[in-house]
């Protein structure tokens, strides 16, 4: 394919030179003079493992050329990759506007072309900057439709810099969104023979995507440099304690517990996470994200507090109030707090919890219950239908299968509050709410 690459910074010069060395002729723009003298010299803009043989190769052999004309370079080519700068403003936006330069030359060129051109942005900005920002930019300076006159896709880069090649020939994954099939299978085709994943999605979607994992990759940078903070000051050796906890793919290294949804709670992670904060206060350490994890979950509980009452139902059903399915401990469960919140703003409330029966229960879960919450104990009631029937709303706070099949029963006059993904079949004549999805 002909490609024009516009930006010939570090993502622009590595998928310039990598794409021209799978075959295709590649034109680099950039509004750097020095940048486009360098790849017509045949040498990389930037120090990189493998990048100055690859461009050096590119260029003899002819199809990598580099050029400052835009117009030019949109001419005589199918596609254009975006890759510019989006550096951080002093209040932490982005700057858009070598994107918005780059949007309005390449528009214009799109103007003037008989056929439909490929836009694809690898700069990395928030969700809703290809839409609402590139999209309208293109429109205006082409005076064509997207999905007419041109295509457009976000196809966000995951390369790290000192390892940009490899990472480029061997992605993880290849993620495009886009506004039509015809865009995606255009960018697509560029990586049909590279490893990974190749996940079509929206445009906001691969946006955000990119977000997420480096969000994501500096939390983890932060949390094993606290532990490390900790560790160090109780005179225990950090790497011994992280090598033992990388050990456990099912629950620390893997997708457990990453799935959007509600708060935690239970007997152990809010005792471990204050106690953790007391020994780090007692030491004089600061450390910021251990201590705010407990505040984090707290927004969480506000949020569902608040959700529930928005829907002014003063009769609340609870399916489930153990702190999450399958066991029948309530100790901090983040429903006994929602429970208590909604009961203090007036809110009338039946519990239903098949784990948690009263006279099936033994031990500290039944003290807990009697002598600790027995307000709570009060509002529980035998059979699932005893609440569902005499509900407005129904809190599902628990993947329970029981629940589902209670939530048969419910008329189109009730609403379903759904807290645990559970989605209820679209035939249930109650309207269903998401919490979070
Ligand atoms: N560097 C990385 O590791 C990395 C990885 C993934 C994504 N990204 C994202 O990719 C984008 C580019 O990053 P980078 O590190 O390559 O940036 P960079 O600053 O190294 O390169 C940007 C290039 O764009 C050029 N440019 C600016 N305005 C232009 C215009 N109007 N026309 C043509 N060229 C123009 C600049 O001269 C520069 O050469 C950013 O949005 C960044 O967040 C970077």
């Amino acid at each position: 394919m002909k490609i024009s690459v516009f930006g010939l910074g570090y993502v622009g010069s590595v998928c310039a030179a990598c794409l021209a060395d799978r075959g295709h002729t590649v034109i680099g723009v950039d509004s750097a003079a020095s940048k486009v003298d360098l790849i017509r010299s045949g040498r990389a803009p930037i120090v990189e493992p493998e990048i100055g043989a690859l461009i050096q190769r590119a260029v003899a052999s002819g199809r990598l050329t580099a050029t400052l004309d835009s117009a030019y370079a949109v001419a005589h080519t199918e596609m254009s990759i975006v890759c510019v700068g989006t550096p951080s403003q002093p209040n932490g936006s982005l700057s858009l506007a070598a994107i918005e330069a780059v949007s309005r030359e390449i528009g214009k060129e799109i103007g003037r072309k008989r056929t439909r051109h490929e836009v694809v942005i690898r700069s990395t900005v928030v969700p809703g900057t290809t839409r609402e920002f590139i999209i309208p930019r293109l429109a205006e300076s082409s005076g064509k439709k997207p999905g007419d006159g041109f295509g457009l896709t976000f196809n966000p880069e995951f390369l790290r810099e000192g390892s940009s090649i490899g990472d480029f020939l061997n992605p993880s994954k290849t993620v495009v969104g886009g506004i039509d099939q015809v865009s995606i299978a255009a960018v697509m085709s560029l990586y049909t023979d590279l490893p990974g994943a190749k996940i079509s999605t929206s445009i906001e979607v691969a946006e955000m995507v990119k977000y997420v994992d480096n969000s994501w990759h500096a939390l983890k940078v932060v949390f094993g440099n606290e532990i490390g903070v900790l560790a160090n000051a109780l005179n225990i050796n950090s790497h011994d304690v992280m090598n033992i906890f990388f050990e456990d793919k099912r629950l620390n290294i893997s997708t457990a517990y990453l799935r959007p949804g509600f708060a935690f709670g239970g007997s152990c992670l809010p005792k471990d996470l204050r106690a953790l904060a007391h020994l780090a206060r007692n030491k004089d350490l600061n450390l910021p994200v251990l201590n705010h994890i407990i505040d984090s979950n707290k927004m969480l509980v506000d949020r569902g507090v608040d959700w529930v009452l928005r829907q002014s139902k003063k009769r609340i059903a609870i399916l489930g109030i153990s702190f999450k399915s399958g066991t029948d401990d309530m100790r901090e469960s983040p429903f006994v707090e929602l429970v208590e919140r909604l009961i203090g703003k007036g809110c009338e409330i039946r519990i239903y919890d098949p784990n948690v029966q009263l006279a099936r229960l033994v031990g500290s879960n039944k003290e807990f219950l009697t002598r600790v919450i027995p307000h709570i104990a009060d509002l529980m009631v035998p059979n699932i239908s005893d609440a569902v029937e005499w509900a407005e709303a129904i809190v599902v706070s628990t993947n329970n299968p029981v629940y589902m099949a209670g939530l048969l029963a419910a008329r189109s006059d009730q609403v379903i509050l759904d807290f645990a993904n559970l989605k209820p079949p679209d035939a249930i004549p109650a309207k269903t709410l998401a919490f979070l999805w």
